[in-house]
């Protein structure tokens, strides 16, 4: 059974619930699955692929104080497994998730399927989208 780690930080819940539906669809599609905020992390060894959840902060940018942190403790070990991006947004365009997947494409972590985005709450599309996701990398 392959096992997935949706890791995420989320500052009002949009994110989260994002998070829920990622697991939610790896699970549906028989992967076993840690659902973790980004505090719980500390290595993603064990791991055969990693959802990373992340809203837009700062300006265009990931949550400095814990998220990036985390980021970098395990990007070296995201290089060579599945891994998908998701997040909420307000009023930019996305621009912070295309900055986060030129970073990615930077380190050599190869994405699995497209980033998710979902304009503040998720709505049933997005939360739709999520669970495909999820089960991309289940
Ligand atoms: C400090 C701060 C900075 C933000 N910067 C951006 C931004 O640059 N672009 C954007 O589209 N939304 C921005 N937002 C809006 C959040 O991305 C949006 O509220 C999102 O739904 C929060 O997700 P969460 O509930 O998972 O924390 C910002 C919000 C905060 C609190």
């Amino acid at each position: 059974m392959s096992k997935v780690a949706v890791i995420f930080w989320s500052g009002t819940g949009n994110t989260e619930a994002m998070a829920g539906a990622v697991a939610d669809g790896a699970k549906e599609a028989g992967a076993e699955v840690s659902l973790l905020t980004c505090g719980e992390v500390t290595t993603v060894d064990g791991f055969d692929a990693v959802a990373l959840g992340c809203p837009a902060m700062g300006s265009e940018e990931l949550e400095e104080g814990e998220f990036q942190p985390m980021l970098e403790s395990i990007e070296p070990a995201l290089v060579g497994k599945k891994v998908v991006l998701f997040g909420s947004y307000d009023w930019g365009t996305g621009e912070w998730l295309e900055n986060w997947e030129a970073r990615c494409a930077e380190k050599g972590i190869k994405l699995a399927a497209e980033s998710v985005k979902a304009n503040n709450t998720p709505d049933e599309d997005a939360l739709e989208a999520c669970k495909k996701l999820g089960a991309a990398i289940a």
